[in-house]
């Protein structure tokens, strides 16, 4: 608020608003049929087995720990540099996160070289977050995954679409999540999304995500069911018709969007490269990507000085962010440590720039030159 150029920007426009007013004129607005056609689509767009869609990215993530089959006494390898969902998800479950290292600035996502070095025989899972969009080197954590059995997780709430090797993020892994909070790239305000390839699993999340009840009550009210009996403890992790219709329109925005994000970057990588002092993480990317973020890591000072940096750009009207706080540096996590010193100097030196479709190229240069000053004088 208030900002010239804020981090992000809501593409909505009377798209939006007309499905929601459409869906509250259909007289139902609970989860419904404009559910089942989001979660179509999201298999349709991602070429992946099954989307169960939820309220959002937290309880597909905790869906991901339950269908897995994790609990006490097991061990989950997860980055510290992520949103705190990621690690909470494990704890949700009464299973033990096990902080791993980042590779470096270059690329912020979990070394899969550093995995094999945490694993105990308590060891059954990975949770992979693909920063940014940008794809979690999965080669490699599907090698060390299936040398010692563990299920792979991945926190895909950056990535819709974006891809490794010509796959989707999200369906290489035994399932994922993706969020649908106000400021990634699919917004709903809230919500979110639990995809698998794994039957199995599809059908215990989508059971989960309505009280372990056998019948939802869409099926009740249009005739297809008339009891229902309950067969585990599951939660309301329903997603609302209301912001299924507005999903649906922003899937349907999301590849131009992303194809605009991609030259917002190119202007930022070309520009960036003139700046020094500063690290542009995967830079060597080549694969298409949902740029959720703009990244940079600074390689000199400390987080004072960063924030310095970012009080600058606030005071010229640029707004910045911050990618991640650490999760394990939390009082909530005090009882977790861990060595991490790729996660400690990105979690002091990041700064994260604006991204949107609709930011123009001299607003980038201008954001460019902005930070240069701040650093350069
Ligand atoms: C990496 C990551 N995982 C999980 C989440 C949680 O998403 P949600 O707010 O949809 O629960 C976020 C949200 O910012 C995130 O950035």
């Amino acid at each position: 608020m208030g900002y010239k150029i804020p981090l992000f920007n809501l593409n909505f426009d009377e798209r939006e608003a007309q499905a929601a007013y459409d869906t509250i004129r259909s007289g139902w607005i609970s989860t419904g049929p404009k559910n089942e056609q989001l979660e179509q689509m999201f298999t349709e767009m991602l070429r992946v087995g099954h989307a169960v869609s939820v309220t959002n990215c937290t309880s597909a993530l905790h869906l991901c720990c339950l269908v897995c089959g994790l609990g006490p006494g097991d061990e989950v390898l997860v980055p510290s540099l992520t949103f705190a969902a990621s690690v909470n998800c494990i704890r949700y479950v009464g299973a033990t996160p096990v902080f791993c290292d980042i590779a470096g600035p270059d690329d912020l996502n979990i070394d899969p070289e550093g995995l094999e070095k945490k694993i105990t025989p308590r060891t059954r899972a990975v949770v992979v977050v693909h920063m940014a969009g940008f794809p979690a080197r999965m080669d490699g954590i599907m090698a060390v995954a299936r040398r010692h059995g563990l299920k792979v997780i991945e926190d895909a709430c950056h990535g819709p679409l974006s891809e490794y090797r010509g796959e989707k993020i999200g369906t290489i892994g035994d399932c994922a999540a993706f969020s649908f909070f106000s400021n990634k790239n699919i917004s709903t305000g809230e919500g979110g999304m639990f995809v698998t390839n794994d039957g199995e699993m599809a059908k215990k999340a989508r059971l989960l995500r309505s009280h372990g009840m056998t019948t939802m009550s869409y099926q009740r009210a249009s005739g297809h069911a008339t009891s229902y009996d309950i067969l585990e403890l599951g939660y309301n992790y329903r997603m609302d018709d209301i912001r299924a219709a507005i999903a649906i329109e922003q899937l349907k925005k999301l590849p131009a969007d992303l194809e605009r994000r991609a030259e917002v970057r190119r202007r930022y990588v070309e520009r960036l490269a003139a700046v020094g002092d500063l690290v542009v993480p995967f830079a060597g990317n080549r694969e298409f990507v949902s740029n959720y973020i703009m990244p940079v890591v600074l390689t000199g000072g400390d987080a004072e000085y960063r924030d310095s940096i970012r009080g600058n750009m606030h005071a010229a009207g640029i707004q910045t962010s911050v990618h991640y706080p650490a999760v394990h540096r939390f009082s909530v996590y005090r009882g977790f440590p861990a060595a991490l010193p790729q996660t400690e100097f990105v979690t002091d030196h990041e700064i994260t720039l604006p991204m949107y479709a609709a930011l123009t190229g001299e607003q980038v240069d201008f954001i460019v030159k902005t930070l240069d000053c701040s650093l350069h004088g």
